[in-house]
């Protein structure tokens, strides 16, 4: 796993951010729906690709489940697989804190 540093600004948006609450992050030209869990920071794309509702409208369960505020389709965050059978596999990014540095894998 390849891991990119990024900026301070965007090290302090994610530590305001609440366990299971979403957020909306521009990294490049990636717009991604993150999340943090008890075993640290997750996220997918933020385009739905049923229908195109954006992803950090919905919600997420304790288990980083994230459901679609327009169908409800499910997503897990940590992996991007559809989790209630809809065969998605939508991109996904994990990030971590370390030695004060913010940084995120695709
Ligand atoms: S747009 Fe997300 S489930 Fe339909």
């Amino acid at each position: 796993m390849q891991w990119r540093a990024l900026s301070d600004d965007l090290k302090i948006a994610f530590e305001k951010i609440h366990l299971f609450q979403l957020a909306k992050l521009t990294v490049d030209e990636k717009v991604i729906c993150i999340t943090r869990l008890e075993d640290g920071f997750f996220g997918i794309q933020d385009t739905c690709p049923h229908a195109g509702a954006l992803l950090h409208h919905g919600h997420c369960n304790r288990r980083g489940v994230v459901s679609c505020p327009l169908h409800g389709y499910k997503f897990d965050i940590k992996t991007g697989r559809s989790a209630d059978g809809n065969n998605y596999k939508i991109a996904h990014y994990h990030f971590k804190i370390e030695e004060d540095k913010l940084y995120m894998s695709e």
